[in-house]
């Protein structure tokens, strides 16, 4: 019988002294378990790990150790804003990754943050809380071959994965979603924004102005993302809801079969013997002499550039590479931490004639104090909203001549090629006192455009080598360049009139491809939706890093959960996919070892 130690800590994380600190089961360092043998060992207590980790321990006959490498969240998770989700970034709570932006015509290489959640719940702990699953073609691009990961059969692990509640004002949200395609009963808490926005009444009469461009959209979570509506975000109560607060709540860590250490970063994993097929169950981490054996599975969830750093560094990657770090291989599969995927990312924005946007509550810290205090009190306020309160999804044309030069890398007809989230305010710019803003994000959704994960030839267990690729396949700058055109139009709807004095970034006179280029070009930013980096692909395919099944390919022993299985990224933000592959993943373990 194990004895879990309780563990308090107080964390002073921000400058606000609302944090409270709490217990919660989990171990800090791998002394303290009392056994180095389980079932089954998850690495990366993350957003998909977090969910595997439950569901897996739902059998009390399975002994499950979740390791992960960041600290202690006690507190932090609780008491986090919503709207804040910057405030872990560069912190003990972040991995605090730079990547690669490739330089193009007239603008150099540049590096940029990345952001990673370095916490129990991963990026969830710590994302923007969007809440979309994509589109159905998303799913049904049989590229598997197993229909098991089409969308009808996905639905469910969604449901199963959502529990959608009221927004934090309890405002009537009929016309705002359709209920008959969310989960009521499941565990991360969704909702619709729980704050009005100054720019709704405006962005919705778009929809009615100019309903060929941005026809309304009740609900962007029903497989056909095409159409402007409102955001769902992965909170309820005016709080974030992540893989941590749901799957590892104190409900389920309290579980004698579920074993949670902190401050643990795996290095490496290891098969039993040298056999034809190798058969992974041995956990070697940073620091430790430790060695952790899984007797059943070893499950990698520890995200799109944590994983492929962990295969490579285990000999599992392309051989010729892992020849040239010194590095023996065991399995040679070339695709690991290729055919990274990310959304490429811009903001425009428009000087406006009205007082009443973000931009006050972003230049004056009486009202962020009173926004945080009615955040604190009641769980409601300007400070619920992670995000804008809409977003467009839009394809490009049929007959556009983009579509026609490069070919079209979405899933299918009902897939978006771009997306827009209007909402008043500079959004990630710096403030302008005494100005005021409306802006829109501008995402390429389905980008052609591939990036890689590889090893520090000099340092291969410090940071890996992220290179977003963006913009190196065709596609992506002239979509991007429509994607401004777009939002332009978006802007230039009847309603605006009055409002809008004049685009402020880029500049009015920036009308020409080779301007609005270079502005993409010095602009773009990440998405922070890595995937692919270990794809699923069909058990015969030459590439790929794991079969249907998850399972690495050519070895046994051996899963990976997490968005570096995403053999190409959905339309949207990544995090309800994830949950869904978690969901099923976990079924998949369970009928493995019934
Ligand atoms: C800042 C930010 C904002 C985002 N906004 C949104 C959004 O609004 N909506 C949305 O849908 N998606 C968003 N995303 C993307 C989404 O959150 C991710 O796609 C998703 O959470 C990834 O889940 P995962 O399980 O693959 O990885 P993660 O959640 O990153 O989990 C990986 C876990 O493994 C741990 N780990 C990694 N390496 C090791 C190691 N060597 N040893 C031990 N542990 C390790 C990590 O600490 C982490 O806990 C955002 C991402 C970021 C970074
Ligand atoms: C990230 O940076 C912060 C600030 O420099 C630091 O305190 C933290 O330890 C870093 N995170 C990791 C995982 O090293
Ligand atoms: C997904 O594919 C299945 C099988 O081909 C098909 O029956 C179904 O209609 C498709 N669903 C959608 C929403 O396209
Ligand atoms: C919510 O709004 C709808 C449509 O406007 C209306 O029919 C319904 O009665 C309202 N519900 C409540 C509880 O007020
Ligand atoms: C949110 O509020 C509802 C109703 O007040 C309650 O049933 C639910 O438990 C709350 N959820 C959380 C996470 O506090
Ligand atoms: C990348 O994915 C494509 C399919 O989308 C595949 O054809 C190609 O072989 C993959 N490349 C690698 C290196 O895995
Ligand atoms: C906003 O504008 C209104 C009317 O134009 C004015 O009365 C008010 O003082 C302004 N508020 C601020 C904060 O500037
Ligand atoms: C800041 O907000 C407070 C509270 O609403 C208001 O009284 C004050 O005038 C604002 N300050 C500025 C400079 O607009
Ligand atoms: C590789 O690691 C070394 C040592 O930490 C560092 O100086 C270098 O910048 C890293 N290289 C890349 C490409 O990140
Ligand atoms: C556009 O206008 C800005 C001033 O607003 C000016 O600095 C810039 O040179 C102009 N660019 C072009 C291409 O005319």
């Amino acid at each position: 019988m194990r004895v879990k130690k309780h563990i308090t800590l107080c964390v002073h994380l921000f400058t606000l002294d609302f944090l409270r600190s709490t217990s919660a089961t989990v171990y800090g360092n791998v002394g303290e378990l009392s056994t180095t043998v389980f079932d089954f060992i998850v690495i990366g207590g993350g957003t998909a790990g977090a969910v595997v980790a439950n569901r897996l321990t739902e059998r009390l006959d399975f002994e499950v150790l979740v390791l992960e490498a960041g600290p202690t969240n006690d507190g932090v998770l609780d008491s986090m804003v919503p709207a804040f989700p910057v405030k872990l970034f560069n912190t003990a709570y972040d991995w605090n990754y730079t990547a690669i932006i490739p330089g193009m015509a007239g603008v150099d290489t540049r590096s940029s943050n990345y952001p990673r959640g370095h916490i129990l719940g991963g990026c969830s702990s710590h994302n923007a809380m969007y809440y979309t699953r994509g589109s159905a073609d998303d799913y049904n691009a049989t590229v598997t071959g197993d229909a098991g990961w089409s969308w009808e059969y996905m639905l469910p692990y969604m449901l199963k994965n959502e529990k959608w509640s009221p927004p934090a004002d309890m405002h009537n949200t009929s016309n705002e979603f359709d209920p008959s395609v969310h989960g009521f009963s499941g565990m991360v808490f969704t909702s619709l924004p729980g704050f009005p926005q100054p720019s709704d009444d405006m962005v919705l009469a778009v929809s009615k102005q100019l309903p060929n461009d941005f026809p309304f959209l009740l609900d962007m979570n029903s497989g056909r993302p095409l159409g402007l509506g409102w955001y769902q975000g992965t909170i309820g109560n005016g709080t974030r809801s992540s893989s941590a607060t749901a799957y590892l709540s104190e409900t389920f860590t309290a579980r004698k079969n579920l074993h949670i250490v902190l401050n643990t970063k795996v290095t490496r994993v290891h098969p039993t013997s040298e056999v034809d097929i190798p058969r992974f169950n041995t956990v070697e981490i940073s620091g430790s002499s430790t060695r952790l054996i899984a007797t059943k599975e070893l499950i990698l969830s520890a995200g799109a550039i944590g994983t492929p750093q962990i295969l490579m560094n285990s000999g599992v990657g392309d051989h010729q590479e892992l020849q040239s770090l010194g590095i023996q291989t065991v399995v040679n599969l070339p695709s690991v931490g290729k055919n990274f995927t990310d959304q490429p990312y811009v903001i425009i924005s428009f000087s406006v004639s009205s007082n009443n946007t973000l931009d006050n509550l972003a230049n004056n810290a009486t009202l962020q104090a009173e926004a945080l205090a009615q955040w604190e009190l009641t769980r409601t306020g300007p400070y619920v909203n992670g995000g804008p309160n809409q977003i467009s999804w839009s394809r490009l044309p049929m007959d556009s001549s983009i579509l026609k030069e490069f070919g079209d890398p979405s899933a299918g007809p009902n897939t978006p090629h771009i997306e827009l989230t209007p909402q008043t305010g500079r959004i990630f710019l710096p403030n302008l006192p005494n100005r005021h803003f409306i802006s829109t994000g501008i995402q390429i959704v389905t980008p052609a455009s591939r990036g890689t994960v590889s090893l520090n030839m000099t340092d291969p267990l410090g940071d890996p080598v992220i290179n977003l690729g963006f913009f190196t396949a065709g596609f992506d700058l002239p979509a991007m360049r429509e994607g401004i055109r777009l939002a332009q139009k978006l802007f230039s709807a009847p309603i605006w009139k009055g409002y809008i004095i004049e685009r402020f970034s880029p500049p009015e006179n920036t009308t020409t491809d080779e301007g609005l280029d270079a502005y993409i070009r010095s602009t773009t930013f990440s998405s922070l939706h890595a995937v692919g980096t270990a794809a699923m692909s069909s058990e015969d395919a030459d590439y790929g890093v794991v079969n249907p099944d998850l399972l690495v390919k050519s070895t046994t022993g051996l899963r990976i959960v997490d968005a570096s299985v995403l053999p190409f990224i959905t339309c949207g933000h990544t995090q309800a996919p994830v949950y869904a592959i978690a969901e099923r993943a976990s079924d998949l373990i369970k009928e493995d070892w019934k």
